[in-house]
């Protein structure tokens, strides 16, 4: 809180952003990060972007985090085990503001083009990821190509 109060000073609430994770979150950690998103509401910050609980390849979980969604004031983003349809399904109601994609954009430089076209998506190659093992750090992360 004192970060974010102290980064609000500088450039105002309306600008910052906070993400969280609670991908593997204990209750106790749970109880916690509904109290952070509150009090972070409280603050008029401008997206709380958080990822889902138990993200398992890219099955979808179950509205884990409407609480959160609940206690926050601005726009709400969710991430993890999206893809285009499941990300339509939780803005269309409402589940969420902004839906992120981490991996299949990792992959897809073209992801917005490819989900309006329907397009195949190129699977991303996890031994690429975090520039394991790359002597070139654009490897895993700019070099996926395009839809042709
Ligand atoms: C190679 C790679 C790098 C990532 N780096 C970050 C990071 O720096 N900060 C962060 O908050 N999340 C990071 N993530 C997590 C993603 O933002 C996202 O939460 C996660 O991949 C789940 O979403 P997805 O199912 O759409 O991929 C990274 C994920 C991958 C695969």
């Amino acid at each position: 809180m004192e970060v974010v109060d102290a980064v609000a000073r500088e450039v105002g609430g309306h600008r910052v952003g906070v993400r969280l994770d609670q991908f593997d979150a204990t209750a106790e950690e749970h109880a916690l990060a509904l109290h952070v998103v509150s009090r972070l509401s409280d603050r008029g910050v401008l997206y709380c972007h958080m990822i889902e609980p138990r993200v398992d390849g890219r099955r979808r979980v179950s509205r884990r985090l409407l609480p959160f969604r609940e206690a926050f004031g601005g726009t709400f983003i969710a991430s993890g085990g999206y893809g285009r349809d499941e990300g339509d399904a939780a803005v269309g109601e409402g589940y969420a503001d902004l839906v992120a994609f981490g991996r299949l954009f990792l992959a897809n430089p073209d992801l917005p083009r490819r989900f309006e076209l329907g397009a195949p998506l190129n699977e991303c190659d996890v031994a690429t990821f975090y520039g394991a093992g790359a002597a070139d750090p654009a490897v895993g992360y700019t070099d996926y190509p395009f839809f042709d």
